[in-house]
Order: C-alpha cells, then structure tokens, then sequence
C-alpha cells in the first residue's frame, strides 16, 4: 500500500518534476540556489534503472529549458549499482554527457557504508572524464573519511561535508553527536583550507555558526564556500544567510519514491514528526 503523499509534502517537492518546479524558482527568487533529486535508491532490475537514467536525462533537459539555477544530485544505486558496476556506470556517463553538453554539474550523493568506495572510485573515474561537472559527499561521521578527505583532495574533487544519514556500527562509524559534531569541524577546516569551494551541508546551528565564525577569523570570503541545506527544513535560516550574502543550496528531492528518504528524515529529528503532523492540518 501506498502513503498518501500529503505525509511526506514537508520534505518532498513534488511526485514530479513539474509540481518542484514553483518550489525551485520561489528558491531562486530568494537567491538560493538548489540541487534537485528525483527520490529512489537500490534499484533491482535494469527495466527501473534504464527508466530512471532517462528521467535524469529529462531532467537536465527540464532544468535548461525552464532557466532554474539548479544542479542535480543522484544516487548511484538509482543507475543500477546493486546490479553491475560497469552497467551502472555506462547510465551515469550517458547523465554527464548531457551535463557537460549543456554546462550542469552531477553530485553523486552518499549512501550507506557498503557504497562508500565504490562511489569513491566511480566519483574519481567520473571526474578525471568529466572535470567541473561532477563532485560527491563525504560523512563525518564515518572513521575512514580521515583518508578518504586527502584522497579526494589530491584529485582536486568537489566535495559535499555533511554528518551522515545511515545507521552504521561502531566500527564503521563514530555513534555520539558531539564527537560527529567535533569531526565535522575537523573536516570543515580542512576542506576549507585546501578546496577551493566545499560545500557544508548541516542544519545544526552549532555547525553553522562555527562556519560562519571560522571563515570570518580566517579571512575565508563569503564566496569560497557554499551553505547547504535540505527542503522544508531552516528555510528561515536559509533566507537569513542569502540576505547576508552566503552562497546557500537547497536540496529539493521529488518523486514517487519517497519512502526511505522520508523515514531518515523522521528518525534523525523527533520534532520532524511534528512537522509532518502539522503539515497535515495546513492546506
Ligand atoms: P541534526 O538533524 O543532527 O540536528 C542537530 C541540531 O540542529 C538539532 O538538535 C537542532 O538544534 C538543529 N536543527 C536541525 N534541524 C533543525 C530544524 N529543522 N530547525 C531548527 N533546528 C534544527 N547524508 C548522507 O548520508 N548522504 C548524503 O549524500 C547527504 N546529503 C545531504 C545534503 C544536504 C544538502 C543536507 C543538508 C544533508 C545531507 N545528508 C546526507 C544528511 C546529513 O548527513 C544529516 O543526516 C542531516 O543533515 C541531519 O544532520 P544535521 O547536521 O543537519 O542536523
């Protein structure tokens, strides 16, 4: 059975493309730029993939067309990582031709640990192919982001900080906030030291504020980084910060396939479960 989608109209655009669009172009007004995500991951079988490569396609398609300051952000699993390596990257360069074609940019999002190096590789690949148009995302919350930071830094990758959004063992992951919170900061240094334009994607005021403060002692201009936050969450926040100047992205998913986003969103914040359920009372 499927949810009504009124559950899920706080954090998701759309079911499509066309009912995201006024969300990105009110953004847009604002000043806030946006990375759209067609919602979906862990794709099965070929018929899905192949669909959903072709939905991407019209998608960068949509984005010129319709002049949206707009990239997008995909999973790799969505191409078809779970059913060959070689196949899903054949879909992901299909996406990059039409990206470099027409100027876009391709952030390959971060999934659970058993994806981390094989979208490392595949991010590194892509990248010496298709420089300027495609970059990834690194947890803090994981032990080998330590090296993985250096790694990705020495090919000169674009790079997405954020704390993490799957459930990991100890042994993969750091578990208590403040120490997730102390790596963030860690990394958030260092990328900012030696990246030309990282992108910090965190709602936790703490975070935000450290960024702020920390560029502004260091001398770090406004538009060397870029602020990053998901739909339906700190919009205030977000505003504030574009007003003042910050590079701000908002990172609007849409789709039918809702589901799991939805639930990671609900279980790493009890006041969103609130939301939602006021979201139900508004028209
Ligand atoms: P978190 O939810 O940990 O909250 C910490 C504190 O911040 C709260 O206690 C509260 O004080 C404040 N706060 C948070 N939300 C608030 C709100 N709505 N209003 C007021 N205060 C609030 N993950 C991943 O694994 N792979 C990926 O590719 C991505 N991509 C990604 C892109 C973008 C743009 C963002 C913002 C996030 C991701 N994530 C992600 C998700 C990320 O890893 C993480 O799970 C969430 O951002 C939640 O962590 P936060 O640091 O945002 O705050």
């Amino acid at each position: 059975m499927r949810l009504p989608f009124a559950l899920a109209k706080r954090f998701v655009a759309g079911e499509t493309f066309k009912a995201a669009i006024p969300k990105v172009q009110e953004l847009n007004q604002k000043g806030i730029k946006v990375s759209l995500d067609l919602l979906g991951e862990n794709v099965k079988d070929r018929k899905t993939a192949d669909a959903t490569t072709v939905e991407y396609v019209d998608l960068l398609k949509g984005i010129k067309d319709m002049g949206l300051d707009s990239n997008i952000s995909i999973k790799l699993t969505m191409l078809g990582l779970d059913i060959d390596e070689k196949y899903c990257i054949d879909n992901l360069n299909t996406l990059l031709d039409v990206a470099k074609e027409n100027g876009q940019f391709i952030r390959l999002d971060m999934e659970g640990s058993p994806y981390t190096q094989r979208t490392i590789d595949i991010l590194k690949q892509a990248h010496a192919e298709y420089p300027g148009h495609v970059g990834t995302v690194i947890q803090a919350m994981m032990h080998r982001t330590k090296n993985d930071i250096p790694d990705l830094v020495s090919v000169g990758a674009d790079v997405r900080l954020c704390k993490g959004a799957y459930k990991e063992p100890s042994n993969i992951a750091i578990q208590n906030m403040p120490d997730i919170r102390q790596a963030f900061k860690g990394y958030a240094k260092q990328l900012l030291g030696v990246t030309p334009y990282p992108r910090m994607a965190t709602h936790d005021d703490e975070l935000i504020q450290f960024v702020l403060d920390y560029t502004k002692e260091n001398g770090i201009a406004k538009d060397r980084f870029e602020m990053q936050m998901l739909y339906g969450l700190r919009q205030n926040t977000c505003e504030e910060l574009a007003a003042n100047g910050y590079n701000v992205r908002v990172y609007v998913p849409y789709g039918t396939m809702w589901m799991p986003y939805f639930t990671r969103r609900l279980r790493e914040r009890k006041e969103n479960v609130w939301f939602v359920v006021s979201t139900l009372f508004k028209k």
